[in-house]
């Protein structure tokens, strides 16, 4: 049977800088859910990439005295050297100035142009450079107290200038779609989440949706608008056809119809609105269908403040790799907070959760167990003997997790899985507590005793390596190198999580290191 599809996406970052944390927030977030349903026996499809065009890009370009295209080939190195840093699985890697994309995007512009779902018109109102987003007057905000004049017109998303322009432009007709998106996400309770976005998303809509401007004249980085190529096409337009022109609309029908529509899209809070109502309505109108979930996760903060530029304290995950290594930052951004919500990134709770959660609870646990095998039994995996009421405990705890930690993951609850796999590490060592294989150690006798125990935690120690692959996929590495597992961990199946006694007892376990030392 071939395996079912999974093909999930992060959103492409602007290359108009160079990573933060909510970049490798996203991205990590990503690779973590696409390892886990690769261990669940899916054939994962990862794409992520960069967004290169419009006038933000050019704007910083033109800041560094560079072209656009010469600025965006210097930050994608950034990037891809960062997910390297970061272990990011990801399969495809697409830049909107590649031709692929292009070809791709007018494609798209020309279907719906000859469904007469464009049209030309004029624009008058407000456009957010940071936002790269179209306001009218109605929605700005305007600075207390003073008159709405150009100087003093704010964009209501992020509060800061917008610039007015007058200008034609070809508009998409989304108003047309309204209906069909409504009974859409009605139809489909999965289809926007975590709820409280999916509120959000209804409720705009229901205020009546607008048709929306989607080409530009005032510049020319970008894709131009194949019927009128004094215009090019709206930023936002270009950028979300990436979920299709990566697996090939328009260009490699087979590829595209195993994969679409995507599974997953991976977003912020941020640009739920383009992703959950701008990109479906424009897949209606190509007639292809919308993706199965949009997810917008939350923002970070960093020390309790916003990050920005100004403030300069933009957190660079460079830096955090660097200081506490990579599966720590990726453990600790994905246990601390509820995806989904807000968190706060500080220093001092990456390294409160480390030394308790990795250092304490799993480091420990790892290091008695393989100290205990090497020094009672010359570092081979023993035997296990009789079964006391104890051990069928711990066995069942595995089966009884397992479950549970799909649903999460599921729901994409990545803090909520990892508290249920710390349920295993935690359970594991009061069982070592309460067995208390050291004083076995000293009646002879009770050798067979001390195999048991010793050989149940190892095994419970190989499942929790399995579950926690996906979160931290170096230092499980580690650690089924010392477990002494000769298969590739990467090949593994979840199913074998739910078997008791692979471990073969007679194995040379490996080389004891410490995986997650304590952060002083
Ligand atoms: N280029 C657009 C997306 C186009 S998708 C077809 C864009 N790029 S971005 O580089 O500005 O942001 C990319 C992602 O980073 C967004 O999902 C955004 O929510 C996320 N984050 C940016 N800052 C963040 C935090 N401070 N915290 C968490 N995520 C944040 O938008």
């Amino acid at each position: 049977m071939p395996k079912p599809k999974f093909y999930l996406t992060t959103p492409l970052y602007y290359v108009n800088d160079v990573p933060h944390i909510g970049h490798a927030y996203t991205t990590i977030a990503a690779d973590a859910l696409a390892r886990y349903k690769r261990l669940a026996g899916f054939d994962v499809f990862l794409l992520t990439g960069t967004d290169e065009h419009g006038q933000k890009v050019l704007q910083s370009a033109r800041e560094a005295n560079l072209d656009p295209k010469e600025l965006a080939d210097r930050v994608v190195i950034v990037y891809e050297r960062l997910w390297e840093k970061l272990s990011i699985s990801y399969d495809d890697f697409i830049r909107t100035t590649e031709p692929r994309h292009e070809r791709a995007v007018i494609s798209l512009f020309n279907k719906l142009y000859a469904n007469g779902d464009i049209y030309k018109g004029t624009y008058e109102g407000w456009y957010c450079t940071p936002c790269e987003t179209f306001w009218s007057s109605s929605q700005l905000k305007v600075a207390k107290g003073k008159p709405r004049q150009g100087r003093e017109a704010r964009c209501p998303e992020c509060g800061r200038e917008v610039e007015e322009v007058a200008e034609e432009s070809y508009f998409f007709k989304m108003s047309r779609y309204q209906d069909q998106l409504l009974e859409h996400i009605e139809a489909n309770p999965d289809f926007i989440k975590p709820p409280s976005r999916r509120n959000e998303i209804v409720n705009f809509i229901k205020e009546g949706l607008r048709d929306i401007s989607i080409s530009r004249m005032a510049f020319t980085w970008g894709i131009p608008v194949p019927v009128d190529p004094a215009h090019v096409i709206y930023v936002w337009v270009d950028a979300l056809t990436n979920y299709i022109s990566a697996i090939g609309y328009s260009m490699d029908p087979e590829k595209f119809n195993k994969l679409w529509p995507a599974d997953l899209h991976i977003i912020g809070k941020d640009i739920m609105k383009f992703h959950a109502i701008v990109w479906p309505t424009i897949l209606m109108a190509a007639g292809l269908e919308p993706p199965q979930r949009i997810f917008g996760h939350g923002w970070w903060t960093a020390e309790g403040q916003k990050m920005s530029k100004s403030r300069g304290n933009v957190v660079d995950p460079n830096q955090v790799v660097e200081e506490f290594g990579v599966d720590a930052f990726r453990y600790f951004l994905l246990r601390d907070v509820p995806f989904g919500l807000d968190g706060d990134f500080s220093r001092d709770a990456l390294i409160q959760r480390v030394n308790a959660d990795l250092a304490n609870d799993l480091g420990n646990l790892l290091n008695r167990t393989l100290h205990m095998v090497t020094r009672y039994f010359d570092g081979l995996v023993p035997g296990p003997a009789h079964e006391k009421e104890e051990d069928r405990d711990l066995q069942a705890l595995p089966s009884e997790v397992l479950p549970e930690i799909d649903g999460y993951m599921e729901n994409l609850e990545f803090s909520a899985a990892l508290e249920v796999v710390w349920r295993l590490v935690r359970g594991t060592n009061k069982y070592l507590d309460s067995t208390k294989p050291w004083v076995i150690a000293k009646d002879m006798e009770k050798k067979p005793r001390l195999g048991t125990v010793l050989y149940n935690s190892l095994e419970a120690l190989r499942i929790i390596t399995l579950l926690i692959f996906p979160f931290m996929p170096n230092s499980a590495g580690r650690i089924w190198e010392q477990l002494g597992m000769p298969e590739d961990l990467e090949r593994q199946s979840l199913v074998r999580a739910k078997e008791w006694g692979i471990l073969s007892p007679g194995t040379k376990i490996g080389k004891i290191k410490p995986v997650f030392p304590k952060i002083e």
